[in-house]
């Protein structure tokens, strides 16, 4: 299940009614009433009290601007907000804080890298290699990038089940210089999980940096940062169900600390002149700006949750019975297709499928009727969608609060759509 499962203790049992408790919002649903079956949380995932009261906390008992003031509430939310850096770089076992980076979420951590990194390192001739998988965050930057360098943007293929065909990745290589690789570590579309182990050591055998897009990866399995020999991961708060807004970037110090920032104004310098500035040491040469307070701190709250419940492991080992389980019942469902990697296959707990004679919006809108959410539509991933020959999927995704139950009640209303449908 995970890249470097050897070295981590058997995951405890989770208890996901147990777990619900703490989540206000799935107590019911607004259109039944009944519990809320909340099967969307690879789009974002519901947040515990023990978040929101963190937040409330800040905000009502020690809020004020970082870095900056003297009096108590600057220090109190200046200890919470670096102390919530720390608790980033124990969970993905980071050598150090300075290594860590607050950005907004995924998407601009990959930013950061495409434009500080790419735009100082990447010219003609040189070759990014991406996966076929890519979100669009880990996509449209890098065409940005290459188109503005005259470096070369080159992709892993996925078969028609989604799975990356890896058998053929020197042929990427050829003719120019490798420089980067940069793979979605889990997709957000279909659950295929990228073999880093095959694909890290192949990039570094051409001497190419690695960055992995851990959007659906680190809120759902343990990550190593530095078991897994990797060179920068992006990843979200709301997905760890932290709050919105906030995320992080981790990069290996040695490269951060050669890469320029790619904003520039408060917080970000050393030293101003009218003629000129120099920059402040890492992370903060990073974090122009105002940062994200009350949400970095939350994020700490959401990370203190994940281990005060079990643990990573634990969920990573509870999302797996319960994908097994909601596979099963969706394979059995006449006229529905599921795509992806199939169930027995080390994959994300995200489960995407069709329905003959019925678009995914409409199976998405009965459902929502029944108080059982799921997404539907092209994911972020239209090359995918494309790729796969459609034009959108439904995706129902489980985390730690998913019971057996949630899916039963997925289950039942996809049997109520093929009957609303005259197919049943
Ligand atoms: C695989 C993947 N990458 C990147 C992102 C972008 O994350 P964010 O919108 O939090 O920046 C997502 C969000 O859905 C995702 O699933």
């Amino acid at each position: 299940m995970t890249d470097s499962a050897s070295t981590l203790p058997a995951p405890t049992q989770l208890d996901p009614l147990r777990i619900s408790e703490d989540f206000p919002i799935l107590a019911s649903g607004p259109n039944t009433g009944e519990r809320l079956a909340f099967l969307d949380s690879a789009a974002s995932a519901m947040k515990p009290r023990q978040v929101i009261d963190s937040i409330v906390a800040t905000y009502e008992g020690g809020y004020a601007n970082v870095h900056r003031g003297v009096y108590h509430h600057a220090a109190t939310a200046t200890r919470h907000f670096e102390g919530a850096r720390e608790k980033v770089r124990s969970f993905i076992n980071a050598t150090t804080p300075r290594e860590v980076i607050f950005t907004r979420g995924t998407t601009e951590a990959i930013n950061l890298v495409a434009n500080s990194w790419g735009r100082t390192n990447l010219g003609p001739g040189d070759i990014v290699v991406t996966t076929e998988l890519e979100h669009h965050s880990n996509l449209v930057p890098w065409q940005q990038v290459c188109a503005a360098t005259g470096a070369e943007l080159r992709f892993i293929p996925v078969d028609d089940t989604g799975v990356l065909v890896l058998d053929d990745l020197d042929a990427l290589a050829e003719g120019g210089t490798l420089k980067l690789v940069t793979v979605v570590h889990v997709s957000n579309s279909l659950g295929t999980h990228a073999p880093l182990d095959l694909i890290v050591p192949w990039a570094k055998s051409h001497g190419a940096l690695v960055m992995v897009d851990g959007a659906q990866s680190v809120p759902h399995r343990p990550v190593d940062v530095q078991a897994l020999g990797i060179d920068f991961l992006a990843f979200s708060a709301h997905k760890l169900m932290g709050p919105s807004g906030v995320g992080a970037l981790w990069g290996r110090e040695e490269l951060l600390a050669a890469m320029p920032p790619w904003q520039f104004g408060g917080e970000m310098i050393r030293r101003v002149e009218y003629s000129g500035a120099t920059f402040n040491d890492l992370p903060w040469k990073f974090e122009a700006g105002t940062p994200a307070i009350a949400e970095v701190i939350g994020f700490g709250a959401a990370l203190d949750y994940i281990e005060s419940i079990g643990g990573i492991a634990a969920i990573a080992a509870h999302e797996q019975a319960m994908t097994a389980y909601g596979y099963e019942l969706l394979a059995a469902i006449p006229g529905l297709h599921l795509l992806g990697p199939g169930p027995g296959e080390d994959r994300g707990g995200v489960l995407s499928f069709t329905m003959d004679g019925t678009h995914p919006h409409d199976v998405a809108t009965l459902l929502d009727a029944r108080d059982v959410n799921i997404r539907a539509g092209h994911h972020c991933t239209q090359p995918l969608m494309k790729r796969l020959g459609v034009h959108a999927t439904a995706r129902a995704s489980v985390y730690a609060y998913t019971t057996r139950e949630d899916l039963d009640r997925l289950a039942d209303g996809l049997g109520e759509v093929r009957r609303v449908f005259g197919l049943a």
